[in-house]
């Protein structure tokens, strides 16, 4: 009989937090495009949400520590101060997750959302080959297959209705070829990222004592001075004009929290689990605050494509989880216990 042991507890309650935090975040994402407001800058938001995550973290390290401020200094001395390789390693994930945000913004102002989330799905794929490569992660024949169905699912999930498709034949004509090009350039740029910062990410949890709170408040602290460098590069003018949180409502402010928060269940997923199965708790809730959208909110009506997608989705799922070493591993335990009475 299988033992549930705490770490499996661990993993179940952080994926079933992300597809919480997931929906919750893309249902919110829809309603605040309904809303009529002030723009926001998009990579201020970006900086404001890895400022709150590495605050978070602190807070959790100091309750990890008996609540008492002079080991949360030493700690945070010992780990981050006092190793400046291991902390510098943290730079390239955080880099690349400062761009990655970044240039997803961008892809949205140039695409559609739906082209959009369709063509992101590709960085299940990235994370995949990532994994393979980077983690000598073995991945069976037919994990590939529900990995490349899971892709495929997803990208159904989130094709156009023919009413998006009548509004994106509008804004298409208005953006050049040029223009859409660079946007979906952007998006495959970032599925490379995605997958690479991921995984990277989940090397260095995996391979050392260090807390992921730590770690993570390591990366809050290269992602805002990366974020910051990306607001004085791109965004400067704005700021200076309008200030650096412009346009921030509290929908706003609730998207940033959440996407703080996210950083936090994404990066324990990777501790417990794995950035494979990540990929599949994102696309459940995809497929979640669609149907919520649809019975709550009222603003999306599932086509034929959405329900092939689910279908595929929920298929997917089963079959990565599928062990085909069920019956083989059963045998191998029963040739295991006779071997002992034999003896
Ligand atoms: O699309 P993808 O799954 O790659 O997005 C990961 C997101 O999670 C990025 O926005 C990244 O900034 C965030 N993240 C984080 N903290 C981590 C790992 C990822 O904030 N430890």
């Amino acid at each position: 009989m299988r033992i549930t042991t705490k770490k499996d507890n661990r993993k179940w309650i952080s994926l079933a937090a992300l597809v919480l935090q997931n929906t919750s975040l893309v249902l919110l994402l829809r309603y605040s495009r309904t809303m009529k407001a002030e723009r926001y800058i998009s990579s201020t938001a970006i900086v404001t949400a890895e400022f709150i995550k590495g605050l978070i973290c602190i807070v959790l390290v100091w309750l990890e520590n008996d609540r008492s401020i002079n080991r949360l200094f030493r700690v945070i001395h010992e780990e981050i101060y006092a190793k400046p390789y291991d902390t510098s390693k943290l730079a390239i994930p955080s880099g690349l997750y400062a761009i990655q945000n970044n240039l997803l913004f961008f892809a949205l102002s140039y695409l559609n959302a739906a082209t959009y989330q369709v063509s992101y799905q590709l960085k299940i794929l990235t994370t995949a080959l990532c994994s393979v490569l980077m983690l000598k992660k073995s991945i069976e024949k037919h994990q590939w297959f529900s990995l490349c169905m899971l892709a495929i699912g997803v990208a159904f999930v989130t094709w156009p209705s023919p009413e998006e498709v009548q509004k994106r034949t509008t804004i298409q004509s208005q953006a050049t070829w040029l223009q859409q090009s660079t946007g979906f350039g952007a998006v495959l740029l970032a599925s490379m990222t995605s997958g690479f910062a991921g995984v990277y990410f989940e090397k260095i949890l995996k391979t050392g004592p260090t807390s992921v709170w730590i770690r993570n408040i390591q990366l809050a602290c290269f992602g805002t001075l990366f974020g910051l460098l990306i607001v004085f590069c791109f965004d400067y003018k704005a700021v200076m004009d309008k200030g650096f949180f412009q346009g921030y409502s509290t929908v706003v402010w609730i998207v940033v929290l959440l996407q703080a928060i996210g950083g936090l269940i994404i990066a324990t997923v990777i501790k417990y689990a794995d950035n494979i199965i990540k990929g599949f708790a994102t696309s459940l809730s995809i497929l979640f605050s669609s149907v919520i959208s649809y019975f709550i909110l009222h603003d999306f009506t599932p086509s034929l494509f959405f329900y092939m997608g689910t279908v595929f989705v929920l298929t997917a799922t089963f079959l990565y989880g599928w062990e085909k070493n069920k019956v083989t591993s059963s045998v191998n335990e029963q040739a295991r216990i006779q071997n002992i009475l034999i003896k």
